[in-house]
């Protein structure tokens, strides 16, 4: 496997096993291979692409400023340059994530350059999360294979058949212009999927009810399914806000109405600009002039991406309401201080929360998770705990002498402590309860632009 690309740094880097983004065990991984010589990193594309049966596109499709519409101009310029080197026969399979009709265009763009020879161009959409990139890439829950000529199918199950005959992992054998689809239809799901349950949450707070239960309620029903039913802040990162955006701006372009997602998009950056009110609320209405500790500001645990991350509005609009932001983050710190201003960024999370007025989770890092909250309450000025990510458990946090506002959870006066012991007698009897896996360790929920 030879990996090309144009930033020189970022080659040099690999070769010496430094890798451009956090992903964990990935440097690991890259370094045994490339040992074994089975990968290398270069910028000469010629030397790369000449004797390849294969060619992956997976360059960056980013959001053109404004638009909305996924910007191309990467994929088409790797198609053009590739041209004239592709071997007879090779196959150029596109895994960025590309709106439908970006294959035709490929191919368009390949055979202008290369009017002698064989090649295919096929769709492979990749679907892996950050954070869980390798497991899901070596265990994905299906693979997607868009294809226009018996020829490309073939090369690319001779590929896939063996890793995937390992896990019994299924592929979907599709048409081309399908296959694009199917990732944006994936990614558009699953970011409604999240909204739904944060708009449900909104609605617990206010009836009393707990989106914790709900989630284990709904979830163990099959045709729902228990994963990403984890409401928080709004989701973020490179792939959802950027891919949902795309998608509308593809049914725009064909006069279809996907109401739904529009409704997405929106809900999710409104819920966005609202947590600040949650922390105002917490803090008795006002945070002008009191200090707020900010605990994880990537936009999932696992990586350094800080993409779209839910942290940035919050933090910019707790500033602009008068507060001091200290914030702290294991991983995503040099980061963030690319995108925020006026933060002070501290190592230690006890040292971050150090005199706060009020600390605020946002990023459910498993460090973060484990933080002793005793310990954390006696640094601070007042025990006020926003958890956005429910990483908490309320009881433990109350327990430690903290006044707790959660996501979705009835205000503790809904709590009928008979009723608990009830339930947790009826536990004890032989009913198992069941609890939804914890957000960190839920599968389906991968750096890069996809
Ligand atoms: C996503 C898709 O999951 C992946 O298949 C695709 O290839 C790329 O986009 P990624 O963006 O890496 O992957 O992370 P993901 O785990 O999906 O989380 C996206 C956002 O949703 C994060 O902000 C996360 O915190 C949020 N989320 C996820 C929730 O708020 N609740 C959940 O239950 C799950």
């Amino acid at each position: 496997m030879i990996c090309v690309d144009k930033n020189a740094a970022k080659i040099a880097g690999l070769n010496q096993g430094i890798l451009p983004i956090y992903e964990p065990d990935l440097d690991r991984l890259v370094e045994d291979t490339r040992k074994a010589g089975r990968l290398s990193f270069t910028c000469d594309l010629a030397m790369a692409v000449k004797d390849a049966d294969i060619v992956f596109i997976a360059v960056g499709t980013p959001a053109r400023a404004g638009h909305g519409d996924a910007d191309l101009s990467f994929v088409y310029m790797a198609a053009k340059e590739i041209a004239p080197f592709l071997a007879e026969g090779a196959v150029v399979a596109v895994k960025s994530t590309v709106p439908v009709g970006t294959g035709d265009a490929v191919d368009k763009i390949i055979g202008s350059v290369r009017r002698r020879g064989s090649y295919s161009v096929a769709s492979n959409p990749e679907f892996l999360r950050e954070g869980a990139a390798i497991s899901d890439f070596l265990k994905p829950d299906r693979v997607v294979i868009g294809v226009e000529d018996p020829h490309a199918q073939a090369v690319l199950m001779q590929l896939y058949r063996q890793p995937l005959a390992v896990y019994d992992i299924p592929v979907v054998i599709t048409r081309r212009r399908t296959s694009e689809l199917i990732k944006y239809a994936a990614n558009a799901f699953l970011a409604t999927k999240i909204t739904f349950m944060n708009e449900l949450a909104d609605l617990c707070e206010q009836v009393g009810s707990d989106i914790s239960d709900l989630a284990l309620g709904i979830g163990l029903d099959r045709r729902i399914g228990s994963s990403f039913l984890n409401a928080g802040p709004g989701y973020g990162g490179s792939c959802f806000p950027k891919d949902t955006l795309a998608l509308l701006r593809t049914a725009q372009d064909y006069g279809v109405a996907l109401r739904v997602v529009e409704e997405t998009v929106t809900a999710n950056e409104a819920r966005k600009r609202k947590m600040a009110l949650k922390v105002l609320e917490a803090v008795g209405g006002d945070v002008d002039g009191l200090t707020i500790a900010v605990l994880g500001l990537t936009f999932k645990p696992d990586t350094d991406d800080m993409r779209e991350a839910p942290s940035v509005p919050l933090i910019e609009t707790l500033q602009r309401f008068g507060a001091t932001v200290r914030a702290h983050d294991p991983v995503g710190m040099p980061n963030a201080a690319q995108m925020l201003e006026d933060v002070t960024l501290v190592d230690d999370p006890y040292e971050c929360a150090r005199g706060a007025d009020a600390v605020v989770i946002v990023t459910e890092w498993e460090c973060i998770r484990r933080l002793d909250l005793s310990r954390l309450k006696g640094v601070m000025q007042s025990p006020v705990l926003i958890d956005l990510r429910n990483a908490f458990a309320q009881d433990a946090a109350e327990a430690a002498g903290f006044r707790v506002t959660m996501i979705g959870k009835p205000a503790r006066s809904h709590k009928d402590a008979n009723f608990i012991a009830a339930t947790e007698q009826g536990a004890n009897a032989g009913i198992s309860p069941v609890r939804l896996p914890e957000p960190g360790q839920q599968r389906g929920s991968g750096h890069g632009q996809r």
